[in-house]
């Protein structure tokens, strides 16, 4: 099964009262125990540097990997009129039970909205990094560009991969870097009652490689907002 099916059984089920955690495992061994409660959290108690990043929403927006949909809630609430996407079917269930109004079941990776042009597209838990790797970042944001309007924007988050000193995680940028990949690629599964789901692919990276590579797929880095590892930016057309 797909790690993503996993996750969003694991949001289901959380969404329905069952607190089991779900378990990331790394390829190299590293594993890390998480739980679903901040994919439910409410605005306080996001990081700054989301809030202050979906402060510069605009006009129509596309949550794209929306997960039980916290950020599309409350744009929506906000006035915000938002479709949420996500790869899992669970996710887009809890997701429409939580009350969000134009929910569809999409792949970022195969983004299809006919004639329907979004002022704002959202990238955030990690999620600029979902296409797994530098070359398919680039396609996915190239696809976004021709589905958003002139002004449109992306707002994006990930982690910087090199803001750490845990030492598995410095071997395993070593590791990534003799197998010729960036640092911040890792190769995760998730486990979730018993369950493995299938290995794929999730790109970090630090704020300059996100602009390198929305600037080669016709975006540019207009502000970042950061804190430590974590961050957010905006993205506008070139
Ligand atoms: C880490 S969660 C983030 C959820 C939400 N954006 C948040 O910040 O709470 C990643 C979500 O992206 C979804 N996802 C992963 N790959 C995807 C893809 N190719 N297209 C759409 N959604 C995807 C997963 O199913 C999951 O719900």
């Amino acid at each position: 099964m797909s790690s993503e099916k996993l996750f969003g059984k694991g949001l289901k089920a959380y969404y329905n009262g069952d607190r089991t955690p779900h378990r990331i495992h790394r390829d190299d061994g590293y594993v890390e125990d998480t739980n679903f409660d901040g994919y439910f959290s409410e605005h306080d108690d996001w990081p700054k540097y989301e809030k202050d990043a979906l402060r510069e929403a605009k006009g129509t927006v596309l949550d794209v990997g929306c997960g039980a949909g916290r950020h599309s809630l409350w744009l929506q609430q906000k006035g915000f009129k938002v479709t949420a996407i996500d790869v899992s079917p669970e996710a887009i269930e809890v997701a429409i039970k939580r009350g969000i109004r134009d929910c569809r079941v999409m792949s970022a990776l195969q983004l299809s909205f006919g004639q329907t042009y979004f002022d704002t597209v959202l990238l955030l838990g990690n999620n600029f990094g979902i296409a797994g790797n530098p070359e398919a970042t680039k396609k996915m944001l190239q696809d976004i560009h021709r589905i958003t309007t002139l002004e449109g924007k992306i707002i994006a988050s990930s982690r910087d991969p090199a803001v750490t000193d845990n030492p598995a995680h410095l071997k395993y940028h070593e590791l990534n870097r003799k197998r010729g990949r960036p640092i911040g690629q890792v190769t995760i599964r998730i486990e979730y009652k018993g369950e493995l789901g299938d290995w794929f692919d999730l790109l970090l990276v630090s704020p300059s490689d996100m602009a390198r590579i929305a600037e080669a797929a016709g975006w540019k880095m207009e502000r970042l907002f950061k804190e430590n590892a974590g961050y957010a930016a905006v993205l506008s057309k070139l």
